[in-house]
């Protein structure tokens, strides 16, 4: 059983959360530009929130990828109420095999921590590479392995904590991260930390150039509320890019 397939509704709901809105979907958006007639893969879909924006915002064709059968019933229940031409697919991706030039945009939303070596997170990139046209994108979220929590650290008036190791983090060592959804209901799952470098270095050797961290963003309407100063100051997750 998949580590979402317990979680996968609460998951969902956090999607309520403030943040997902003003930082995650504002930063990711931005970062996208415009997706029409774009062909995108969204890997690590999850009950498909950013599957259907993206299908929303003009891309041409939207298939989510997640590893969770929960989370694809989910995304395929919200696709039958309300239809928008989204496919899904319930595999692992680094099992995926895909025919060269089967997207223009790779999205990976909150994947790539769940690489806990070096060979496979090599393994998820070289999939997004072989999907992707020349000059395709890669474009997602990540725990922040820039500032690693040691111990617990709380973004709780966000609806996050994160608990790491107390001493630096080693190449594999689980994050731990506890949401708590605007009804407080909460959950929890973990993640696996890799170094910075560890994830240039396998970005390069999968064949991407200009790989980078973009940190986040606040929607403009938001720019002037204080309560975001805590998260944009320390951000427990992060975008980033890369280019085929
Ligand atoms: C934090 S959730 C993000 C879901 C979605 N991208 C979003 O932003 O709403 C992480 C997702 O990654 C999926 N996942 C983890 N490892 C995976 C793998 N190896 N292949 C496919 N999906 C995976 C989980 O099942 C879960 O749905």
């Amino acid at each position: 059983m998949a580590q979402y397939d317990a979680i996968a509704e609460a998951y969902q709901d956090s999607k309520q959360l403030p943040f997902r809105k003003a930082i995650e979907r504002y930063t990711l958006f931005e970062a996208l530009g415009d997706v029409r007639g774009l062909k995108v893969l969204d890997m690590a879909c999850g009950a498909g929130f950013y599957t259907r924006l993206l299908k929303r915002a003009g891309a041409a064709a939207v298939t989510g990828i997640d590893v969770s059968a929960e989370m694809i019933r989910l995304a395929e229940r919200e696709e039958a109420r309300n239809p928008l031409g989204c496919s899904y697919v319930c595999r692992d991706v680094a099992d995926l095999e895909p025919e060269p030039g089967t997207a223009d945009l790779v999205v990976a939303m909150y994947l790539l921590h769940y690489a806990g070596t070096r060979d496979k997170l090599l393994r998820f990139l070289r999939v997004c590479r072989d999907a992707l046209e020349p000059g395709g994108r890669l474009v997602g979220f990540n725990d922040n392995v820039m500032r690693p929590p040691r111990g617990t650290v709380s973004w709780r008036k966000y609806g996050l904590e994160k608990t790491g190791p107390l001493s630096a983090p080693n190449e594999g060592d689980p994050i731990h991260y506890r949401f708590t959804n605007p009804d407080g209901g909460q959950f929890e799952f973990h993640n696996f930390f890799l170094k910075p470098e560890t994830y240039d270095d396998a970005f390069r050797e999968a064949g991407f150039r200009g790989f980078r961290w973009l940190g986040v963003s606040l929607e403009p309407g938001e720019r002037n509320n204080p309560f975001w100063d805590d998260f944009l100051d320390n951000p427990p997750v992060i975008a980033y890019a890369a280019t085929k």
